[in-house]
């Protein structure tokens, strides 16, 4: 009778020192698991049990439950965006990254000056509409999985709640050494397909 949290792709400590093992405990076990907590108390006060997130998401209406699943469903797709390592993106995903922005370099420039120019809590996201990559932020627990029609491809975490052990107040630290290292090129690849928002989908589980 409950969402449960996904367990992290990779171990604790394997995206330090751009993101501690103490940063991840905290995000993952600490604030990942509010999301999820609240979601459950809040669903066990409505007809809402059985559903899967995504469909949650798409059903529940303004209010706590709608912001609390974006924000389990951000936190289940951001982390499957991140890996140890990072190799630069090829195929498909390189012709359309040349296409928009000429390198891989500059879209990661312009990713970084909209994820630091963000006002407040939220995500920044590189999403497919109508066939071309974009740079977009998103405000709070807003998610693309609540918005038919916009791919998710890769997100950052804007929430002080990302960066607050390791790098304080400053976000712009936190964003240019976690965008130069831990980019999981092949999931943003993946998500070319169109399933990106099923990816970090869960069932509610009986
Ligand atoms: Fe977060």
């Amino acid at each position: 009778m409950t969402y449960a949290l996904l367990p992290l792709p990779y171990a604790v400590d394997a995206l330090a020192p751009q993101m501690s093992a103490e940063t991840l405990e905290f995000h993952h076990g600490k604030h990942h698991q509010g999301y999820i907590d609240k979601v459950n108390e809040l669903a066990a006060q409505t007809s809402m049990g059985g559903r899967g997130l995504v469909e949650l998401i798409g059903t529940a209406g303004p209010g706590a439950l709608f912001n609390n699943a974006c924000q389990v469903w951000n936190h289940n797709f951001f982390w499957l965006c991140l890996s140890p390592t990072t190799a630069p993106p090829g195929g498909e995903l390189a012709e359309l990254i040349a296409a928009g922005f000429g390198s891989v370099e500059a879209l990661l420039k312009q990713f970084s000056d909209q994820a630091v120019a963000h006002f407040g809590s939220g995500w920044a996201w590189l999403v497919l509409e109508q066939g071309a990559i974009k740079v977009t932020t998103y405000h709070d627990g807003d998610t693309p999985a609540a918005h038919p029609g916009v791919i998710p491809l890769f997100t950052l975490d804007l929430w002080e709640h990302a960066y607050y052990i390791d790098y304080r107040n400053a976000r712009p630290r936190y964003v240019d050494a976690v965008l130069g290292a831990h980019v999981n090129w092949d999931f943003v690849a993946q998500n070319l397909d169109g399933q990106g928002v099923a990816r970090a989908d869960q069932d509610w589980m009986p």
